[in-house]
């Protein structure tokens, strides 16, 4: 082979007549194309594959497989390669048969440099559009399933919200049902002359009514909804123990036992009441995901110092299957998820890293493989400005 340091293509010369061989080489290598010649097709088609080259000249007849035959191998096998026949006027036949098949074109002998040249040129031309054509397939189906991603995401972003207005409407009646019965059993109570039976009975129906009021009063303060945050002075341990409630009851059925320590010194805190919910939400619901076999929660909160400002610290521990340390720094980029497609989208953490940073606050990840993970959250007492800014899932 003449091995130029940039040779401007790869070509393959298969053909037995070595008259052949030598002219398209020297017409070739003058220039600047690095030739390799091969007097069979087995040896032809392996250095086609191990090159790999741009063009294969083809001519026939091969000593050992039929010409045809090895045209559609190298196009198997080197599907960028550009396969150009070498033909006779009188085998003129062979060569459309070998274009049906796939070649680029061909060559009649004996051999014109000029033509050689630009047909060479031609097929170096068509090979530099396949691979712009399939570099631009592979991009397209990249973004083609980032964007079925994207719609996956939106639709289910959207699909809480309209369950979060549901909810609250549901809510609404619910409560104006609820205080109506309320309102009857409370004038039958005053009753005097009521039968004792019949009293305890509707004192028992009146605290049913006041536990399903208390639920529905907890799910519209959670699903409410504005456009402005709703920024405001609140009780953190109610706020979790409000949260809890939601899901604690499917928690103890998967065999997980809670275990609360809430410091009841605990400072009001300023922020935004819903966004702090779906953090919490979203942390206890990882831990969840995190046991499937049950274990333990611990919510724990307390005062603390954060960069001389007063604030408060909150962790939420699991007994999980933990996190390995090569995904711990992963856990909080957008997208990030070893849950199956169906149960994760990879937005939780960095949704809830924006809503502590408006905060003021820091959010912190501790694991061990099998042994579970510690989330602790901290926040500032007055985030002050901070809490004006971008809203969290809106960049
Ligand atoms: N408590 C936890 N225990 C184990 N792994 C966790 C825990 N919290 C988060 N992770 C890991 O971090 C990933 C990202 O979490 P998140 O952003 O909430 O997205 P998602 O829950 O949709 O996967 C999870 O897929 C999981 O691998
Ligand atoms: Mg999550």
């Amino acid at each position: 082979m003449d091995a130029l340091d940039e040779p401007r293509s790869r070509v393959v010369l298969i053909d037995p007549d070595p008259h052949v061989c030598e002219m398209l080489r020297g017409i070739l290598s003058a220039e600047g194309h690095s030739v390799w010649v091969a007097g069979n097709g087995a040896q032809g088609l392996e250095a086609a594959r191990a090159l790999p080259c741009d063009v294969a000249l083809i001519g026939p007849p091969l000593p050992d497989m039929d010409s045809l035959e090895a045209i559609t191998t190298l196009k198997e096998s080197v599907p960028q390669a550009q396969a150009i026949a070498l033909t006779e006027f009188s085998s003129l036949g062979w060569a459309i048969e070998a274009m049906r098949r796939g070649a680029f074109g061909y060559l009649l002998k004996p051999i014109y440099p000029g033509l050689s040249l630009l047909t060479i040129e031609r097929a170096l031309e068509r090979k530099r559009l396949w691979e712009e054509n399939r570099q631009m397939g592979r991009e397209l189906k990249k973004a083609l399933s980032e964007l079925s991603h994207m719609q996956e995401i939106a639709a289910h972003g959207e699909k809480l919200a309209i369950l979060g207005q549901l909810t609250a409407g549901a809510a609404h009646e619910i409560l104006n049902s609820t205080n109506i019965v309320s309102m009857h059993i409370q004038r039958w109570l005053q009753e005097e002359a009521l039968d004792a039976k019949l009293r305890e009975t509707l004192e028992a129906v009146a605290r049913h009514v006041e536990r399903a009021v208390r639920l529905c009063d907890r799910l519209r303060r959670f699903s409410r909804r504005g456009g402005a945050p709703s920024i405001e002075r609140f009780d953190l341990n109610q706020l979790i123990s409000d949260t809890l409630g939601f899901v604690e009851q499917g928690m103890r059925l998967d065999d997980i036992e809670i275990r609360q320590d809430l410091d009841p010194a605990m400072p009001e805190l300023v922020g935004d009441r819903d966004q702090i919910a779906q953090l919490i939400l979203c942390v206890i619901r990882n831990a969840w995901d995190a046991m499937p076999e049950g274990g333990e929660l611990g919510l724990r909160t307390e005062p603390c110092e954060a960069g001389g400002q007063r604030g408060v610290c909150i962790r939420v521990s699991d007994t999980g299957c933990g996190i390995p340390p090569e995904n711990l720094p992963r856990i909080f980029d957008p997208f990030f998820t070893t849950k199956p497609e169906a149960r994760g989208t990879g937005l939780g953490l960095s949704i809830c890293q924006n809503i502590v940073e408006r905060h003021g606050g820091r959010i912190r990840a501790d694991s061990e493989v099998g042994k579970g993970t510690t989330i602790t959250i901290q926040l500032l007492l007055e985030p002050g400005e901070r809490l004006n800014a971008v809203e969290p899932g809106s960049g």
